[in-house]
């Protein structure tokens, strides 16, 4: 039997390695004190690094959705399999069906859980699935539960992806899964083409709307909607986490698939069901969101700003063409000083490293809330020009 000092001595080598490539994580005492600045290691910060893109989770009506429903209990008790569905429940999904324009709609307990269930509830072994390269872990990792054969095409490149569905072969059935908005790079994905080359080759498509639902397309129902592609995306999944500003996962798709993957997702199965006061300020979110033009507007007029000022200084992405703006420095070490410096500027950008983004690609990534002001985007802006011009060394 091995001596328990190997596994001390294996784990404290893991962090070591991991503290030496600058990769280490480390979770920041932050106490949020406005709808856009945090308290954190004795310093206000603008935050630049929350989804929260609409300022929902501190809406009095989310808020008070989410009261109201805090009545009925403090949990959900079990899986709803197991204990029902509560009116409120059903409220929602009918909700999320109509927002998505889909015959139904599945609530999951995060957006995680439903990439890792609904993709494995729809292919396996003898499949295939086409995944975008930048696709986001809960992707990554529900494809790997599923067990289908992967090809990862370069990112937002239809050439390769048509090379591979072509390659492919004709055994089982075919899945395409893509971002629409991608989440650290703040581009979108060519869903139109895709849309076609699914239809030219008998495969299916799920896309993953979570930074885009709320923010984009008519009522902020997505890029699908916004490209008029919709009706040919066979399941829509979101998170209520970002523009929403609360919690939960979806999927909207057609009522059996629904079915289907309420029968066989185990991350569906096999977990309790989200909170009531949750469910209540999801469903108040949804209603806001869809109605919240005012605040899409004015999301859009600052990233803009943001975006502009970065290009003045020869940053930024040109493809980044919403409210998440990257600036990519390339070494994590780099990074990592960057965003500290910031903060002692009193703005917080948390640097992302591999393996949430590859290999050289460690950015700071900016998120624009509708909530910043002016000023809290020209001070980014003062202070990046003053972090990377190396003045704002201490
Ligand atoms: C593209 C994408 N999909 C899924 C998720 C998971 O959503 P949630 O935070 O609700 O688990 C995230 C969030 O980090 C994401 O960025």
């Amino acid at each position: 039997m091995r001596p328990l000092n190997d596994w001390d001595s294996w784990v404290s080598s893991r962090l070591d390695r991991l503290s030496n490539r600058g990769l280490m994580r480390r979770i920041r005492p932050a106490d949020r004190t406005g709808p856009r600045t945090v308290w954190s290691e004795g310093r206000d910060l603008v935050n630049f690094s929350s989804n929260d893109y609409l300022g929902l989770s501190q809406h009095p009506a989310v808020l008070a959705g989410a009261q109201r429903d805090l009545g009925k209990g403090a949990g959900a008790t079990a899986s709803r399999l197991m204990v029902g569905t509560d009116f409120d429940y059903q409220a929602l999904e009918n909700a999320v069906a109509f927002f998505k324009g889909t015959e139904a709609a599945l609530v999951f307990g995060s957006g995680y859980l439903a990439n890792i269930g609904a993709i494995p509830a729809l292919v396996g072994r003898d499949d295939s699935v086409f995944s975008d390269r930048l696709n986001h872990a809960s992707i990554v990792d529900g494809i790997r539960l599923s067990g289908a054969r992967v090809y990862r095409y370069r990112h937002n490149d239809t050439q390769d992806l048509e090379r591979m569905l072509r390659e492919a072969g004709g055994g089982g059935r075919r899945l395409i899964v893509t971002e629409t908005l991608f989440g650290m790079d703040g581009d979108l994905a060519p869903l139109t083409t895709i849309v076609e080359l699914k239809n030219r080759y008998g495969a299916a498509l799920m896309i993953d709307e979570a930074h885009a639902v709320g923010v984009l397309g008519p009522q902020g129902r997505g890029v699908a909607h916004l490209l008029g592609v919709d009706g040919d995306v066979d399941v829509q999944m979101g998170t209520f986490s970002k523009a929403f500003g609360s919690y939960g996962g979806y999927v909207a798709t057609k009522s059996q698939w629904a079915q289907l993957i309420l029968n066989s997702a185990r991350s569906f199965v096999y977990t309790t069901a989200l909170p009531p006061a949750v469910v209540g300020g999801v469903g108040a979110a949804l209603e806001v969101a869809m109605a919240a033009d005012y605040l899409r507007d004015r999301l859009n007029e600052l990233s803009g700003m943001f975006r502009d000022g970065l290009a003045e200084m020869g940053l930024g992405s040109p493809d980044s063409v919403a409210q998440i703006l990257p600036v990519v420095l390339g070494d994590p070490a780099k990074v990592l000083d960057a965003g500290r410096r910031l903060e002692e500027l009193g703005v917080l950008a948390v640097p992302v490293r591999p393996p949430t983004v590859p290999q050289g690609g460690a950015r700071l990534r900016f998120s624009v809330c509708a909530t910043h002001t002016e000023q809290d985007v020209a001070g980014a802006l003062d202070a990046l020009k003053t972090v990377l011009s190396g003045a704002g060394a201490p």
